[in-house]
């Protein structure tokens, strides 16, 4: 696990994208794994920028978003196929064909669930995912619990993460209880992945996700220690409960 540790938000946005950038160069038709909420919005905002500055193609790139609120339908402002359309798909050259996200709305869950793993498998595999990390340590939807689903799945939110979410809605019963997610195994066979944290409210998490040196189904995010190719990158406030750095 590579950490980078940086002096502010902006800087960290800079390097995960900086990140996402050099795998699209390498390789056009690149499987870009997306998250939603707070943490990858300067990630997108700089991928823009580097569109419309630099000139970086998105019109081979394929994308997959982690996760969608169950129930909401893509026009639902609330909704992660909303939230993508507005603060990145509609900046840059991306093909509609070459994005997907979770059907919020599907009416046979298991068979979407398995669809969207063959699509993944189909394209070869996700080459980069972009992750952010949970109060509670989720990664996707992936909450805390005693055993973990390995693919795409339906869960249900933790009462934490209804909580921390109610932000983005009107009040806090209007915040969908369940939600589809790409699986701890889903996200595990993606070729490198990045996790971002920024904010003291992350401090916390980062810490004992990454003090203790352990795997355990009580902070999801911590079995990327089992991947080989992850890059942590949290900002000095996100950073402020970390002991050592690790290599
Ligand atoms: C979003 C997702 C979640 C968020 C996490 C952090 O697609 O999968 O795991 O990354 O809840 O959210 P923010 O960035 O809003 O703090």
């Amino acid at each position: 696990m590579n950490l980078i540790i940086t002096d502010n938000y902006n800087e960290l946005s800079k390097k995960s994208a900086e990140l996402i950038k050099e795998q699209i160069i390498h390789k056009p038709n690149t499987v870009l794994g997306l998250a939603t909420g707070s943490s990858p919005i300067g990630t997108y905002k700089e991928l823009i920028r580097m569109h419309k500055e630099e000139g970086l193609d998105f019109s081979k790139v394929i994308t997959f978003n982690l996760d969608e609120y169950y129930g909401l339908s893509p026009e639902n402002e609330q909704s992660y196929h909303y939230f993508m359309y507005n603060n990145f798909f509609k900046y840059v050259n991306i093909k509609p064909e070459n994005i997907h996200i979770p059907d919020g709305k599907t009416k046979n869950v298991a068979k979407f669930c398995s669809k969207y793993e063959n699509d993944i498998a189909e394209y070869g595999g996700i080459d980069i995912q972009l992750l952010g990390i949970g109060e509670n340590g989720h990664i996707g939807f992936n909450e805390p619990d005693s055993a973990l689903d390995v693919p795409t799945h339906l869960t249900n939110l933790t009462k934490n993460t209804i909580e921390v979410n109610a932000r983005f809605f009107k009040s806090i019963n209007e915040v969908p209880k369940k939600a589809v997610t790409m699986g701890l195994g889903t996200i595990m066979r993606s070729k490198q992945i990045i996790l971002i944290a920024n904010g003291d409210k992350k401090a916390d998490i980062i810490g004992k996700m990454i003090n203790n040196n352990v795997v355990t189904t009580n902070i999801p995010a911590s079995f990327l220690f089992l991947h080989r190719n992850v890059a942590v990158i949290v900002d000095k406030e996100a950073a402020g409960n970390l002991k050592q750095q690790i290599a």
